[in-house]
C-alpha cells in the first residue's frame, strides 16, 4: 500500500524533472544566500540545461571574479570553481549558450564550510523545542553568516540524482525560519553546532539539515555499507514499526543527492530507533555507515571533500528513568565501535557528544526528546575544533579510565585526564561482576555495585570486597538513565564533560 504512494509521487516528480530540463538552472541545493566551500577546497555546482550547449560560470564580488567554461551532456552540466576563500557575498551568474542563451543568478552567496547534520528526531527537533528557547530564537539576527538549508523528507528504492523537494531553501537565519514547529525546521543541534562553530571561527558556516524523525541506520546507508555487516536485504524480525523503514531508502532520497556538494564535514544525531533493531549489528553498521559516505562524498565532488572528512555525533541520550533494559547503554557503547571514546583506531576523526547527564523528565515531547540541547552542541563544538580544526589545547573528550589495579579489597582506577568527582550523587554508578572461570560478564549477569570509598586528582577507589580477587569486568554508567541533570559522578576537572560510560573486562591484574 505504503509503497504504491511512493511509487506514484516519483513518478510525478520525474514527470515535472522532464518538463523543465532543457531550461538552465541550478540543481535544487544551490540558491541565493547558500554557503559554499572555502579554500583549500574547491566548491562543485552543477545543474541542468541543454543538452550539447555551453555553460559559462561566473563568480564575482564586484572586485574579482572567476569563470569556467563547460558543456551540457544528458541534461547535465558540472564545475568546479579555483578554490576561494572564506567571505563574500558573491554573486554567481550561469549563461548557457546556444540558439538562444539564457541566464540564472545566484546572490548573496559566501564561502566559508559547510556541514552536513543529519539523524533522526534528536537531530530535527527545532530550534523552538530547545529550553530557552525564545532567547535563543531572538538572538537568530545576530547570525547573518550562518546560513540554514533544509531538505524535505523523501523516501525512494533507487538512488537520486537531486533532492526531490527541498523544505527550507538558503535562508540567512530568522526566529521565524529557526522555530518552525515542531520537528521540521530548524534543527537546534545543527543551529547551535554552527552557531558556536562560527563564533569561534568568525567566518561563514553553511549547514544542510537532512534527517527524519524515528529511522535506523539501515535507511541511511548504501546497500555497499550494509554488505559490510551483512545487513543488505535482511528483513526477517523487522518489528512492524521499521516496516515504513527499508534499508537505504533515506540515502536515495536524502544524501545520495548531496554527493556532488563540497562539504567540509557532518554531524550526526542518530541510534535511539537501533536500541530494539539490529542493535547487536550497530558496532559495524555506523562505522560502516561513516566510511561509506566518506568514500562516496569524495568522489561525488571529484576529490574536493576531503576522503576522512570530520564525522562528529550525539552518544544518545535517555529514555526512560527507572528502565532496567540495557539498550540504551549497548547502544552508546556500539557508537563507539566499542572502545568506548572516539576517535579510536576503528573511527578516525570523529568526535562524540556524551550526554547522558542531560535527561528531561519534563520535557512536553517525552523522555527520549531532551530539551537541553546548548549542551550537546558545546560538547559537539568541542569536539568539531579539536578533530576538524585541529586547534591545539581543546578538551574536548571527558575521562576515561586508563588502569584498574586491585589493592587490598579495592579497586583503584586511574583515568586519563584530571577529574571532578561529585560526591553528593547518591547513586553508585561504578558496579563490577565476578567471575571464577574464564566466562564473561554478559548484561545479564549478576553485576554488583562498587561504592566510591576515596578519590583524588585523577582517580577513584571502589569497594568490591572480600571476592575482588574474582571481579571480571567493571562498568559504569550502564543504564538507560545513570543521573539526574548534570549530575553524573564523574567529570572533567573544569566540569564541562562528563566521563563517558564503559564496560571493561578483566584487565591486566
Ligand atoms: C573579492 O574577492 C577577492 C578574492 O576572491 C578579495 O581579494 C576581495 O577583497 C574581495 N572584494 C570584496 C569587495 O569583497
Ligand atoms: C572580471 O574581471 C576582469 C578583470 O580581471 C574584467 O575585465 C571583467 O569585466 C570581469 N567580469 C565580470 C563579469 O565581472
Ligand atoms: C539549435 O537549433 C537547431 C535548429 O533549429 C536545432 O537543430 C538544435 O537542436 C538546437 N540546439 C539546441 C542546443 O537547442
Ligand atoms: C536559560 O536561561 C537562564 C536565564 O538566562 C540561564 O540561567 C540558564 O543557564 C539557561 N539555560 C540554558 C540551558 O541555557
Ligand atoms: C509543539 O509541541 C508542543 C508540546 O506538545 C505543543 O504545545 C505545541 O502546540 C506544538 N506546536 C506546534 C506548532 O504544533
Ligand atoms: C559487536 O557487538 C556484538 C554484540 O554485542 C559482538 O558480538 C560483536 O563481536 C561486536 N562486533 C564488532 C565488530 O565489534
Ligand atoms: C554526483 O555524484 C555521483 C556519485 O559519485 C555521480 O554518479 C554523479 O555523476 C555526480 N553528478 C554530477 C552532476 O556531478
Ligand atoms: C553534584 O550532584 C548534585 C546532585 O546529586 C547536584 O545537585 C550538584 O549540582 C552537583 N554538583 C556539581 C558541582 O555539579
Ligand atoms: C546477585 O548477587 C547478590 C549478592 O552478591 C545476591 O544477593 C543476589 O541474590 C544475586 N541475584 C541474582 C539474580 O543472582
Ligand atoms: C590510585 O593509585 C595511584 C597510583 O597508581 C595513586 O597515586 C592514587 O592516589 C590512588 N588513588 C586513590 C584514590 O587512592
Amino acid at each position: 500500500m505504503c509503497w504504491l504512494w511512493v511509487t506514484v509521487l516519483l513518478a510525478a516528480v520525474v514527470a515535472q524533472l522532464e518538463a523543465v530540463r532543457d531550461e538552465l538552472r541550478f540543481a535544487s541545493y544551490y540558491g541565493d544566500h547558500m554557503v559554499l566551500q572555502q579554500a583549500p577546497e574547491s566548491a562543485v555546482l552543477w545543474g541542468y540545461g541543454a543538452s550539447g550547449s555551453k555553460v559559462v560560470v561566473t563568480v564575482t564580488n564586484g572586485t574579482s571574479n572567476q569563470t569556467k567554461t563547460t558543456y551540457v551532456k544528458n541534461d547535465i552540466w558540472t564545475v568546479t570553481l579555483e578554490p576561494v576563500k572564506a567571505g563574500g557575498p558573491y554573486s554567481l551568474v550561469a549563461t548557457q549558450i546556444s540558439n538562444s542563451s539564457m541566464t540564472v543568478k545566484l546572490t548573496d552567496v559566501l564561502f566559508g564550510d559547510v556541514w552536513l547534520c543529519g539523524g533522526q528526531s534528536n537531530m530535527a527537533f527545532t530550534v523552538s523545542q530547545v529550553i530557552n528557547a525564545s532567547e535563543e530564537l531572538a538572538q537568530a539576527v545576530k547570525y547573518p553568516h550562518v546560513r540554514i538549508f533544509t531538505a524535505a523528507l523523501e523516501k525512494s528504492e533507487v538512488e537520486l540524482l537531486d533532492l526531490p523537494r527541498v523544505d527550507l531553501p538558503w535562508t540567512v537565519p530568522t526566529p521565524e525560519l529557526l522555530g518552525h514547529g515542531n520537528f521540521t525546521y530548524f534543527s537546534a543541534v545543527c543551529w547551535l553546532f554552527g552557531r558556536d562553530l562560527h563564533q569561534n571561527l568568525g567566518y561563514p558556516v553553511g549547514l544542510v539539515e537532512s534527517c527524519w524523525g524515528g529511522t535506523p541506520v539501515e535507511a541511511w546507508s548504501s546497500t555497499r555499507a550494509l554488505k559490510k555487516c551483512s545487513l543488505a536485504g535482511t528483513k526477517d524480525g523487522m518489528p512492524l514499526v521499521e516496516q515504513v523503514w527499508e534499508n537505504t531508502v533515506l540515502w536515495n532520497a536524502m544524501i545520495h543527492p548531496l554527493l556532488n556538494m563540497t562539504i567540509k564535514g557532518a554531524i550526526w544525531y542518530q541510534g535511539e530507533d537501533n536500541t530494539n533493531y539490529h542493535q547487536d549489528q550497530y558496532n559495524c553498521s555506523f562505522p560502516a555507515m561513516i566510511d561509506d559516505w566518506r568514500m562516496a562524498f569524495h568522489e561525488g565532488s571529484g576529490g574536493q571533500t576531503a576522503l576522512d572528512f570530520p564525522f562528529g555525533f550525539v552518544q544518545i541520550c535517555t529514555d526512560q528513568k527507572h528502565s532496567v533494559k540495557e539498550e540504551f547503554p549497548e547502544l552508546r557503547w556500539h557508537q563507539t565501535a566499542d572502545y568506548g571514546f572516539v576517535p579510536n583506531p576503528r573511527m578516525k576523526r570523529t568526535f562524540m557528544a556524551v550526554s547522558l547527564d542531560l535527561p528531561d523528565e519534563e520535557s512536553p515531547w517525552g523522555g527520549i526528546h531532551p530539551r537541553y540541547k546548548q549542551d550537546v552542541a558545546l560538547r559537539l563544538t568541542l569536539g568539531a575544533r579539536a578533530v576538524a580544526y585541529g586547534q591545539s589545547g581543546v578538551s574536548f573528550q571527558g575521562p576515561f579510565p586508563e588502569k584498574c589495579i586491585l589493592d587490598n579489597y579495592q579497586l583503584n582506577v586511574t583515568f586519563d585526564k584530571a577529574i571532578f568527582f561529585n560526591k553528593s550523587v547518591k547513586e553508585a554508578l561504578f558496579e563490577v561482576c565476578f567471575s571464577e572461570g574464564q566466562e564473561s560478564c554478559k548484561p545479564s549477569t549478576n553485576w554488583t555495585s562498587a561504592p566510591v570509598t576515596d578519590w583524588d586528582q585523577n582517580s577513584v577507589l571502589l569497594k568490591v570486597g572480600e571476592y575482588a580477587g574474582s571481579v571480571a569486568a567493571l562498568r559504569y554508567a550502564w543504564r538507560d538513565w545513570p543521573c539526574d541533570l548534570k549530575s553524573c559522578p564523574v567529570y572533567s576537572a573544569d566540569r564541562v564533560l562528563p566521563a563517558p560510560p564503559f564496560i571493561l573486562h578483566r584487565w591486566p591484574q
